[in-house]
């Protein structure tokens, strides 16, 4: 049998340096956990513009569509913000999720003990969070048509579509029912029903599957704006929300930082499952790439290792890996390793992104 494979996007930023902390622990469980894979590196965003002249190059897309799971690190920055939208850094990740089709995207938004004290809400409202956010990831007002800039009168008018069909709705909404029955067995599903016809079609469809096919989960409905404000009102009422590709981005950003930092939070984006029942699938830091920071060695490599943690469970079936990994990680955030970002308001003193590798792997090592 042959390696499973994975295709590594470094990206931009903070991408790479993250992403070479993600190697180094792929390398660790080929040696140490007989769980070799075949790795190879492209390029995405600024970076293959600056090559290709295009955020993605064809053979890059292709090889993502054969590969058993994708990991990216970040795309965009300062030097990209003039480009015309159509090869901006972003494109490049938005058409990995589109072609790929990877509709629901997994954002968890967990709170280590070690950090609770870092988060800007208080410590009881936060420790022990564990929420769920499934992102709709590859419709909505981010592809919806018609699009774009164009003049009436003398002025211009910017025009993007919301849109959502039945079946869009149907399978994310299965998606996080999946999740769910795993977890606490709770979905709330976002929208703006209240003013919004796509918003409307969207708790129609959600309801009507889970009373098909889920009436074992508990299900509630909320508008978006409430759902944002009940996230930093009392974050640890919610299991799994399920909400829209806006929404979702929006609403996942306010999950994060509930959670002490951006650097802590992976995520997942999954396909639909092929013959062998593994979901074409790519995984990525939530985080972006960071410009403010970037080839200072000050970059927190932990979201983008977990979300190799979710590869090992969601692709590779490692579950058991997966949490040898978060466990890892967690011993050295309550042993006090800190990156720059993880600084609380009694300060100390912040250790590299690499040295942050280091000490994962002796955690690692010691787990064995
Ligand atoms: C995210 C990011 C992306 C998005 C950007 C980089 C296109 O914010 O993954 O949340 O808006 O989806
Ligand atoms: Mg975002």
């Amino acid at each position: 049998m042959s390696n499973p494979s994975i295709l590594i996007l470094p990206g931009d930023g903070i991408g790479p340096e993250v992403m070479a902390q993600v190697t180094r622990i792929i390398d660790w469980f080929g040696e140490k956990r007989d769980l070799t894979f075949d790795v190879e590196t492209d390029l995405v965003g600024g970076a293959a513009y600056d090559k290709h002249g295009v955020p993605l190059a064809d053979e890059t897309m292709a090889r993502a569509m054969e590969v058993d799971a994708v990991l990216l690190g970040a795309v965009g920055g300062p030097k990209y913000d003039d480009l015309d939208f159509s090869v901006k850094p972003e494109r490049g990740l938005l058409r990995l999720r589109k072609e790929m089709d990877l509709f629901s995207n997994l954002r968890p938004a967990q709170c280590f003990d070690a950090l609770a004290d870092f988060s800007s809400l208080k410590k009881d409202i936060v420790s022990g969070l564990d929420i769920m956010i499934v992102r709709e990831l590859t419709s909505g007002v981010y592809f919806g048509e018609p699009r774009g800039i164009h003049k009436e009168g003398n002025e211009r008018v910017g025009v993007n579509t919301q849109r959502y069909t039945e079946t869009e709705i149907a399978r994310v909404a299965r998606s996080a029912f999946e999740l769910a029955r795993k977890r606490g067995n709770k979905v709330c599903s976002m929208e703006k029903a209240n003013v919004m016809e796509s918003g409307i079609l969207w708790r129609d469809v959600v309801t009507e599957i889970h009373e098909a096919e889920y009436p074992d989960v508990e299900l509630s409905h909320m508008y978006a704006d409430n759902g944002a404000m009940q996230l930093v009102r009392a974050p640890k009422q919610f299991d799994v929300i399920v909400t829209d590709n806006l929404f979702g981005d929006v609403l996942s950003d306010c999950a994060a930082m509930l959670t002490g930092s951006l650097g802590m939070l992976p995520s997942a984006s999954l396909g639909l499952p092929n013959a062998e029942g593994r979901p074409k699938a790519m995984y990525e830091p939530v985080h972006g790439s960071a410009p403010d920071i970037t080839g200072q060695g000050k970059a927190n490599p932990i979201a983008c290792i977990l979300s190799f943690a979710m590869a090992l469970r969601y692709s590779f079936d490692q579950g058991d890996e997966a949490t040898r990994l978060e466990k890892a990680i967690e011993k050295v955030l309550s042993d006090g390793a800190r990156t720059a970002d993880l600084m609380g308001p009694e300060g100390g003193t912040p250790i590299s992104t690499t040295q942050m590798g280091d000490v994962i792997l002796e955690a690692l090592d010691a787990s064995l």
